[in-house]
């Protein structure tokens, strides 16, 4: 598969194949084309946090309204920022370079043959749990679920020409 077939393939996915087991290879290949992101003046402002123990999945499960995929996700990761990270002239693009850390990682997974879902934490109140969940202070940007798809929605085409002015 190449980046033109991943990009029209990903779709969200929602039902996994329960307890199917990911080799921790393909977890780091994710989290290593999630790192390959571009980010402001390459400050890499994220952490990833992996998530396979079931107790702390479920507590994320729990924390998040819109998660509940991760029932049958062989594991969750999270995403988090370090605002910290960005000083003076690219402080405050720490969300826009965890969004483009997400899409690589959630491409990467398709590649692998893996389903992934994108659930958004910042910016809403759930935050706080999950830095709870989590031990963290850096900021959960997306919880991405992971795992063996059992469903196949098909690629869908999304281009929309009345949004794009040619000049
Ligand atoms: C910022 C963001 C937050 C999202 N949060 C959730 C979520 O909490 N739960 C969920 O099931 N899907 C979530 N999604 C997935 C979107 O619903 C999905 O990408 C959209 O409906 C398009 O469908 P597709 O990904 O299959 O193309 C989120 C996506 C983004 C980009």
């Amino acid at each position: 598969m190449n980046c033109t077939q991943a990009i029209r393939a990903r779709r969200s996915i929602r039902r996994f194949k329960p307890d199917a087991a990911v080799p921790r290879a393909d977890i780091e290949a994710m989290l290593e084309a999630a790192m390959m992101a571009p980010s402001a003046r390459n400050s890499r402002p994220w952490e990833f946090f992996v998530v396979e123990n079931p107790e702390l999945k479920a507590g994320l499960r729990a924390a998040h309204p819109f998660a509940s995929m991760l029932d049958t996700a062989s594991l969750a990761i999270v995403v988090c920022a370090r605002p910290e990270d960005q000083k003076g002239a690219v402080s405050g693009y720490w969300p826009l370079d965890c969004g483009a850390a997400v899409e690589n990682l959630l491409l990467q997974a398709v590649d692998l043959g893996y389903g992934a879902c994108w659930c958004g934490c910042w910016p809403s109140p759930r935050i706080s749990k999950i830095q709870d969940i989590l031990g963290v202070q850096s900021v959960p940007v997306a919880l991405v679920a992971v795992g063996v798809p059992d469903e196949d929605p098909p690629a869908r085409g999304f281009y929309q020409p009345e949004r794009v002015v040619w000049l």
